[in-house]
């Protein structure tokens, strides 16, 4: 079936341009740090943080994923800066797809490297804090 294939303009605009990536010199002082999926596979995220009044005040990412992951990412950077860490916590795949306007359905797993990366970043930034994580209890 054709649409399996085929990537909707907003994603091809956010794998063209990605937001919020970490540029090669760029100095960025975060105060949370994620990183997931495994170096191994190619399939590696890191999103870095900064966080000021427990919201996300601004946020960079790393990956070695595909154009899918790319996507996801940026979609999900410009998503999260101005959230609340609450907010930014239960940010899901499927809010992130709905507003790429779609992705082919076995790009899925690229899709849910951005949002697990943020919440390592949250569950680092508040343990760096030596706070209780609040919010991990309402994510299955
Ligand atoms: Fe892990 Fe390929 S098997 S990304
Ligand atoms: Fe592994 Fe997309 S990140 S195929």
């Amino acid at each position: 079936f054709m649409s399996q294939w085929v990537y909707t303009p907003v994603v091809k605009d956010h794998f063209m341009n990605p937001r919020n990536t970490l540029k090669e010199d760029e100095q960025f002082d975060y105060d949370g740090i994620g990183d997931v999926g495994s170096l191994a596979c190619g399939d590696q995220m890191q999103i870095l943080i900064k966080v000021k009044d427990d919201r996300i005040l601004d946020l960079r990412w790393l990956t070695y994923g595909c154009a899918s992951a790319i996507a996801s990412t940026s979609m999900m950077s410009e998503m999260a800066i101005g959230l609340t860490l609450e907010e930014a916590y239960h940010l899901t795949p499927a809010m992130i797809t709905d507003a790429l306007g779609g992705l082919p359905e076995h790009k899925f797993h690229c899709s849910v490297l951005g949002d697990k990366a943020l919440r390592a970043a949250i569950d680092d930034y508040l343990e760096k804090q030596g706070r209780e994580n609040p919010f991990k209890k309402h994510v299955a």
